[in-house]
């Protein structure tokens, strides 16, 4: 990747959620289970996103990455389900990035997993939340990053 798209990855990383402002914070602090209507609320905040970062004038013909950050491999994602050969190469770095920080971070209803076990969980999902490639290239890094051999 050129220097270009680094920096335009590092900004619509930095802004993927940014569509989160329109939810709900009863809904986003909630640590009991999130009813169905909970989560068409939150299945909102990639259009909301999109919406937004697609007004900024340097991101404008990236921000489908924000727009398709929660759609998976397989289909299964949202807010649209659709596959791995439609999903912007910028979407699966963001999506992947962003579930890898995600696992290893506290929330109010866990406790973070550690490097190791969120590298396992990203082996698990090659070919069905995120890219093969990229879960491969993302193990390698992290794993020299933490040290870690699997
Ligand atoms: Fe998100």
């Amino acid at each position: 990747m050129n220097e270009y798209d680094i920096e335009m990855l590092k900004n619509l990383a930095n802004l993927h959620d940014i569509g989160k402002i329109q939810v709900d914070l009863s809904v986003l602090n909630k640590t009991d289970i999130l009813t169905s209507e909970d989560w068409n609320e939150i299945k909102k905040h990639p259009i909301v996103g999109y919406e937004i970062v697609k007004e900024i004038t340097f991101l404008k013909d990236n921000a489908n990455a924000v727009l398709y950050h929660h759609e998976r491999e397989d289909g299964l994602g949202y807010p649209f389900g659709i596959d791995g050969k439609q999903i912007p190469y910028f979407a699966k770095i963001i999506s992947i990035a962003d579930s890898y920080d995600a696992m290893t971070t506290d929330r109010p209803y866990r406790k973070a997993l550690t490097p190791a076990e969120a590298i396992l969980e990203i082996k698990k999902n090659r070919n069905r939340q995120f890219d093969g490639n990229l879960c491969d290239k993302m193990i390698e890094v992290l794993n020299e990053e933490n040290q870690i051999k699997l």
